[in-house]
């Protein structure tokens, strides 16, 4: 009999075939491979013992009733959207691990002082439509209608994506759940760095979770032809973008857990003997506090300011995204930690670099996070990404411990 480590890598691996791309694993918002990709969890839901919603923006929500009725909902999850090229553990581990322990349960007819719900958020990445959190800041009631009229590379909108999904633009705001009604929200995620590895411990309890933003940036300057035009003369859009990127890389290269990463850069009209005349990139910025990725943003802006000007061309940011850094509920992190302990694994405490959608549940409910050690280097966000059944079978034994012994404040 395989173990729950091994049945769930198994289905991460089938799940992963539900990809935009026959070349690597990218799943993106309300694509074809993105609604098949649903409709196998929501089966898997109800084959764990739980009934199975869809909700207003495509979020397949699996509930396991409570001993009683009335009870509070101890809700976890994690996202079933992917980057591009990705690995196919972000986000899926959190969604296939809490549904397992759930088989579990009611596979004993146990019922808890809770209900619980696994929430598969369908996008958290916001690869397709540059939504990060779309889905989860819908669920507590945050949704944005402006990000319907977003397009994707082919210039389809959300709101068409959504429609081509069978759901309603004009409902989205229907996600909204009662945050009265939530005990506590619980996210089990790959760590996607190297700490636990580096510690030699499977799981880790996260302590905080740094905040960031997301811009665009469109640099305009003057196209012209590659042969006649005198560099000195030249307003060159990609040149100026170029030395922009660099002074994101150097002002956020100044240590700590400050971080800046520019992922798309993109010429419009891009030719080969023509001087690029508009340029857009996006630039990501992070740190787990709050003032000093402010602080950086504030000099990267200026930077970009002072190339602009010395290059005569145009500079224009807009902000695409923004999430504060957050703190993982103490009284969630020590029982997160006892469990760990019970399953015989030392609790290591640690701050998460990267962004997830507990940042979004923490608005309205404590939040708490279990981290499964990366092998690899711990690399993600890249199809190397690897964990191992024997890791998950360790945070199976801890999540059910926690489970059993949770008590609503
Ligand atoms: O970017 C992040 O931190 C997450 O993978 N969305
Ligand atoms: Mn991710
Ligand atoms: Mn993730």
């Amino acid at each position: 009999m395989a173990s729950i480590g091994e049945a769930i890598l198994g289905r991460a691996q089938a799940l992963a075939r539900h990809s935009d791309s026959p070349a690597h694993y990218t799943r993106t918002l309300f694509t074809p491979a993105h609604q098949a990709a649903a409709r196998q969890l929501g089966d898997w839901m109800r084959a764990a013992g739980m009934a199975v919603r869809v909700d207003a923006v495509g979020n397949v929500i699996g509930r396991y009733e409570a001993r009683a009725p009335g009870a509070k909902t101890l809700l976890m999850g994690s996202h079933f959207d992917s980057v591009r090229n990705g690995g196919k553990y972000d986000g899926v581990l959190g969604i296939l691990l809490p549904m397992a322990c759930v088989a579990e349960l009611a596979a004993r007819g146990e019922k808890l002082d809770v209900a619980i719900e696994v929430a598969a958020f369908s996008d958290e990445e916001g690869a397709r439509f540059q939504t990060s959190f779309f889905s989860s800041r819908a669920l507590i009631g945050r949704f944005d209608p402006q990000l319907l009229e977003r397009r994707d590379a082919d210039g389809t909108t959300l709101a068409d994506a959504m429609r081509g999904a069978g759901l309603d633009p004009a409902r989205a705001t229907e996600a909204r759940i009662d945050p009265s009604s939530l005990a506590a929200y619980v996210e089990v995620h790959i760590e996607q760095g190297p700490v636990l590895l580096g510690e030699g411990v499977p799981l880790g309890i996260v302590a905080s979770i740094a905040g960031g933003t997301r811009h665009i940036v469109r640099v305009q300057g003057e196209a012209g032809h590659a042969g006649t035009v005198p560099m000195a003369l030249r307003h060159d859009a990609l040149a100026a973008a170029a030395e922009m990127v660099l002074a994101v890389e150097k002002r956020c290269g100044a240590g700590g857990s400050l971080v800046g990463t520019v992922g798309i850069l993109k010429v419009r009209d891009g030719t080969g003997n023509v001087i690029p005349g508009d340029v857009e990139f996006t630039i990501d910025i992070r740190a787990g506090e709050d003032t000093v990725r402010r602080a950086a943003e504030q000099d990267v802006f200026a930077a970009f300011e002072a190339i602009a000007r010395k290059r005569g061309v145009s500079v224009e940011r807009t902000r695409t995204h923004e999430v504060s850094a957050v703190p993982c509920a103490p009284w969630l992190q020590d029982a997160l930690a006892a469990s760990v302990e019970r399953a015989g694994v030392r609790a290591h405490r640690l701050p998460s670099g990267a962004g997830h959608d507990a940042m979004i549940l923490a608005q309205v409910s404590d939040v708490g996070m279990l981290f499964v050690r990366c092998g690899a280097g711990g690399v993600s966000h890249n199809p190397a990404e690897t964990i191992t059944a024997e890791d998950v079978d360790a945070a199976a034994a801890a999540l059910l411990d926690f489970l059993r012994r949770f008590e609503p404040r």
